[in-house]
């Protein structure tokens, strides 16, 4: 008997092979089976179990004049405090102001082996409005339903023998992904029906330099004031970080991860495709030749105030795509006010911004270990098994101790079960 390729078996084969495979144990298998969630197999190829990350929401932030709750997933401890630290150090004033002036996603038709590039530029550039027409006729409702629609064709040559044609598309309050790549697809079928070309792919590009959003916010230094360090020094040394993070790609990378700490978290609870951002906003942080920051901070004339600015490509959806499929998206965006897509571009770059500013406050004055430590020590405790109810009596002895090891934090557990059991 021909044995079915692995993606054809029952799920029950599949997971028998992999306990077989991987000598799971009973219990593995019991936390496998618990995760399980109907319907999630038919969503990915090969599914087991659902990786469930947890969720919270950053409050204090201020963003266009309204306070946002902002619903977060992550798995890192000190991502949500930060954000709401981040968010109430710059609520006051306006609190973050953000602007996005058009937001279109693009898709490319890559040419292969040109021989007269001028020519096919030439051609493409005339045939302009057709190719947009071709696009807009591929889902005429995106049109005249969603006001959205392919608005600009633009021709590059990239030697030795490409030329790409961008076309780029108001895509709705969709991610709009799909809808890209049917109409790049279609765009490429008419090109390919009218000249003698070799078309390479046709697919959207996530270096959405179409979709770029902008927080801004000033706020008085003396919002910056820690217990022990004034806020005009705290404000100075956050510019000094700013510009470090501009001309040390070492740290620059360290600086956004600061910022994704907080975009990714609103990106994945509201369905969009953080992979897409991620690329997307890495590329842009490296627009210049050299890889830079992505936040700009820097003092008012007077010194007194803070500003802060961050521009980041988010090409975000509300609608469709992942959105569709996960109950706790369409929570999500209710929780979050029920945000346009343009609206949520602005969300997530807020986030970004309070997120950063957080980090730097703590990193220049006292260092970000000791406000984590509490959570840090709270995840050990977990990880070594603690209930929420013996979590307090393990953190308060992991507490005592300079740096807890895992050995100690299941000692500390065994203790406090000893304890518990005398009582
Ligand atoms: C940790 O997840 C993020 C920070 O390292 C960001 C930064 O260094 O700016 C604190």
């Amino acid at each position: 008997m021909t044995q079915l390729p692995f993606y054809r078996l029952p799920y029950g084969a599949r997971r028998d092979q992999l306990a077989q495979l991987a000598h799971l144990t009973v219990s593995q298998l019991a936390t496998i089976a618990a995760r399980r969630q109907n319907g999630d197999d038919q969503l990915i190829e090969n599914y087991l179990t659902t990786y469930g990350l947890p969720e919270g929401v950053a409050v204090n932030l201020r963003v266009d004049g309204h306070e946002v709750v902002v619903p977060m997933v992550t798995e890192e401890p000190s991502v949500i405090a930060a954000a709401s630290n981040g968010g109430r150090l710059l609520a006051s004033r306006e609190g973050i102001v953000t602007t996005v002036d058009r937001r279109e996603v693009m898709g490319q038709i890559v040419f292969n082996h040109v021989a007269d590039s001028t020519g096919l530029e030439a051609w493409l550039k005339a045939k302009s409005q057709t190719i947009l027409d071709v696009a807009n006729d591929v889902h005429p409702s995106l049109v005249t339903k969603h006001g959205g629609g392919a608005r600009s064709i633009r021709v590059r040559r990239l030697p030795p023998h490409w030329v790409s044609l961008d076309v780029f598309i108001d895509v709705g309050e969709a991610m709009g992904a799909n809808l890209v790549n049917t109409l790049c697809e279609a765009v490429a079928d008419y090109i390919k029906a009218h000249l003698k070309v070799d078309v390479l792919m046709s697919i959207l590009s996530n270096y959405a330099t179409h979709s770029l959003v902008t927080a801004r916010v000033a706020v008085p230094v003396t919002q910056l004031a820690t217990k022990t360090v004034d806020g005009a020094t705290v404000a100075e040394k956050i510019c000094e970080a700013s510009d470090y993070a501009q001309v040390d790609p070492y740290r620059a990378v360290t600086h956004n991860k600061g910022i994704m700490n907080g975009i990714d978290a609103v990106v994945i609870a509201t369905g969009n495709d953080w992979r897409a951002v991620e690329s997307g906003v890495h590329a842009f942080a490296g627009q210049s030749g050299q890889y830079r920051g992505l936040s700009r901070w820097w003092l008012g004339e007077q010194g007194t105030e803070l500003h802060g600015e961050l521009t980041v490509p988010l090409a975000l959806g509300v609608v469709g795509g992942a959105t569709r499929v996960f109950p706790l998206v369409a929570i999500n965006q209710q929780l979050a006010g029920q945000p346009t897509a343009t609206e949520l571009m602005g969300i997530v770059a807020a986030v970004g911004l309070a997120q950063n500013v957080a980090a730097l406050r703590a990193l220049v004055t006292e260092g970000i270990q000791r406000g984590h430590m509490h959570l840090q020590v709270k995840s050990l405790a977990l990880s070594v098994g603690a209930t929420n109810t013996e979590l307090p009596a393990v953190v308060a002895r992991l507490q005592a101790i300079k740096q807890p090891t895992m050995a100690q934090a299941q000692a500390a557990l065994t203790a406090v079960r000893q304890e518990n059991l005398r009582k």
